[in-house]
């Protein structure tokens, strides 16, 4: 049902209102000044407020502007006795639906709220439309299709709303952040920060005060006061990656946090509570590590509650083509290449691969592809020829080298072993120069290109080139 809001501070002028509207059937309410007809606005609950300009509390023209800033798809009329064309022309550049003076007919009334409601009715419809948009594209960002990963989807879903803290196992490159992302996303808290922090990566001295703040001179160092990332996370989510391989001074310091959920600034006494959902990742088993006594076993029990396994690539080989087709997609867009399908031999060693790197490395391998690809169809030279089978020992030293490949590498560096041998990394300075030199080549000079068929990241590129003196 329409639900229609009164706003006028002249009782005569709201009955008059009421009645036209009530002979229309709508629902209707009533308000004198500017804060009383926020409240039911507030709520969600008014489909067209009709203000008088001259409401106390801040005028029509305020109510409007709030309206406006916080629920966009109430319509608001103005009204007013005295209105000049000034009044009319900035309600109309604010946002009203309509300006109408004072006598008004009733036709002219009723008109203009066929029209506002018309137009609020377009713009919930937009709303509920981008909202739904906004669904898919959180569901289609993280690809499973392995019952495995369905089961996991529907984990993430049931506790997404709920302020359970929860544990991503799996090897590295399993999709353990994308996962936490996607969660954060789902949850009522999305509107939130999501802030990551790397703890094995944080060295002791400074993980304190990253994590928890610090308050001016608490430390040489410590200039100004500086809010730590749990601060940072308030109303949102704290992603604790790597947490496998944090120390024993940090794990105690977690387990407060996750017990009270207060933390202290460091060189603070005061204790500032935290609402925080935290999302912890590891690659590391951590059960093992508690039986080898280098996790704390009540840290362990308080971050187990819900804990997800992702299962590694080579466990759900159903997850395989889906995801090879979303990455040629997005690098085929990115990269303004025309590769658009796998021929069978290519899709078939996508399949039977081992991946020891999972998605990461095969959304690596695809990347390359699409660039190394001529035509529209990815074969299986485009592959890196380290890609062994399942069933077969690796090709090569490592089945995760993927750089280079393009055939020259294992045939450069034999050749030099004629003679006594030399230092490992100055034989290797020639061989690395040319194959540089040759996806260069190969890529007309664009470095970005280069750097995805190498395998390697475009500063590590640029660092190679400074380095090996190439230009
Ligand atoms: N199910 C998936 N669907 C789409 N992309 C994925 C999926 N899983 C992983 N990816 C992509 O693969 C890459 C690696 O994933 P991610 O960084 O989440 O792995 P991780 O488990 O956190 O790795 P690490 O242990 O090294 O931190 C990312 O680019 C991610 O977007
Ligand atoms: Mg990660």
């Amino acid at each position: 049902m329409t639900r229609i809001l009164v706003a006028d501070p002249d009782l005569h002028s709201q009955q008059i209102l009421a009645d036209l509207l009530a002979e229309r059937g709508y629902e209707f309410g009533a308000a004198s000044d500017v804060s009383t007809a926020l409240e039911p606005v507030s709520d969600g609950r008014v489909d067209l407020i009709l203000a008088d300009l001259s409401l106390p509390g801040g005028g029509g023209m305020e109510l409007l502007e709030q309206v406006q800033r916080g629920h966009p798809e109430t319509a608001v009329v103005l009204l007013s006795a005295f209105g000049s064309v000034q009044d009319a022309v900035k309600a109309m550049r604010h946002g009203a639906a309509d300006f109408l003076g004072k006598p008004f007919a009733k036709d002219q009334v009723l008109l203009a709220v066929d029209r506002a409601l018309e137009k609020s009715a377009l713009k919930r419809e937009n709303q509920e439309l981008k909202l739904a948009l906004d669904d898919r594209l959180r569901l289609d960002n993280v690809i499973g299709c392995d019952p495995r990963m369905q089961a996991i989807f529907k984990t993430v879903q049931a506790v997404a709303d709920t302020r359970t803290t929860v544990l991503i196992t799996g090897e590295s490159g399993t999709g353990k952040t994308l996962l936490a992302r996607a969660l954060h996303q789902l949850s009522d808290r999305r509107a939130g920060p999501f802030v990551e922090v790397n703890c094995g990566a944080l060295p002791e001295s400074l993980l304190e005060s990253e994590l928890f703040g610090h308050v001016k001179g608490s430390f040489t160092g410590a200039v100004r006061d500086k809010i730590g990332k749990f601060e940072a996370a308030q109303g949102g989510t704290i992603f604790l990656d790597e947490i496998g391989t944090s120390t024993a001074a940090f794990q105690i310091k977690l387990l407060r946090v996750l017990q009270d959920r207060i933390i202290e600034r460091v060189g603070d006494t005061k204790t500032i509570s935290v609402d925080v959902r935290i999302v912890l990742a590891t690659n590391k088993d951590l059960e093992q590590a508690v039986k080898d006594g280098e996790f704390r076993e009540d840290l362990f029990y308080r971050i187990n509650v819900v804990c997800v396994e992702m299962p590694p690539l080579r466990a759900r080989r159903l997850d395989i083509q889906p995801l090879a087709e979303h990455f040629l997609q997005r690098f085929a867009t990115e990269h303004g290449r025309k590769a658009n399908n796998f021929s069978d031999a290519a899709a078939a060693t996508l399949i039977h691969a081992q991946w020891p790197g999972n998605v990461r490395q095969l959304e690596n391998v695809i990347e390359r592809a699409v660039v190394l690809a001529r035509g529209e169809c990815i074969d299986r030279g485009d592959l890196p020829a380290t890609l062994a089978p399942a069933s077969l020992p690796p090709e090569g030293t490592s089945p995760t080298a993927t750089s280079a490949g393009t055939g020259a590498t294992d045939h450069d560096v034999d050749a030099s072993t004629v003679g006594p041998p030399l230092p490992l990394k100055e034989a290797l300075i020639e061989p690395e120069k040319r194959i540089i030199e040759q996806a260069l080549a190969f890529c007309d000079g664009n470095r970005e290109r280069a750097a995805a068929v190498l395998g390697i990241n475009r500063s590590t590129l640029f660092h190679k080139l400074k380095k090996l003196g190439i230009r």
